[in-house]
């Protein structure tokens, strides 16, 4: 089991999570961040941090999509420990439909 970033962090990026993650298992995408599935340690502490509730844990069902994107991206993106102000737009996207369709970027965001 793991937790997984879902669809609701594109472009809020709050970075609350990141804070809060006792094994530094988020990385950075130009606009979401992900989890790397083994390295998160299922403790749940990120899930209640998110402002987005874009944190979900892999037992909620629908989220095979979800979980292989970040595996896929957690390879790739640089890893992510220190929160940084979100982006000014970050509540005109939090709830916005379509999000991966129209805004998902698979370029790598800063990182540390
Ligand atoms: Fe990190 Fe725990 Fe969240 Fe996994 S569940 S990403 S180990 S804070
Ligand atoms: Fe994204 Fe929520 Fe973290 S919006 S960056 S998963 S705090």
């Amino acid at each position: 089991m793991t937790y997984v970033v879902v669809e609701n962090c594109i472009k809020c990026k709050y970075m609350d999570c990141v804070e809060v993650c006792p094994v530094d298992c988020f990385y950075e995408g130009a606009n979401m961040l992900v989890i790397h599935p083994d390295e998160c340690i299922d403790c749940g502490v990120c899930e209640p941090e998110c402002p987005a509730e874009a944190i979900k844990p892999d037992t909620e069902p629908g989220l095979a999509n979800w979980l292989a994107l970040n595996a896929e991206y957690s390879q790739v993106w640089p890893n992510v420990t220190q929160k940084r102000e979100p982006v000014a737009e970050s509540k005109d996207f939090d709830g916005r439909p379509d999000k991966f369709k129209d805004f998902f970027s698979p370029e790598p965001g800063q990182g540390d």
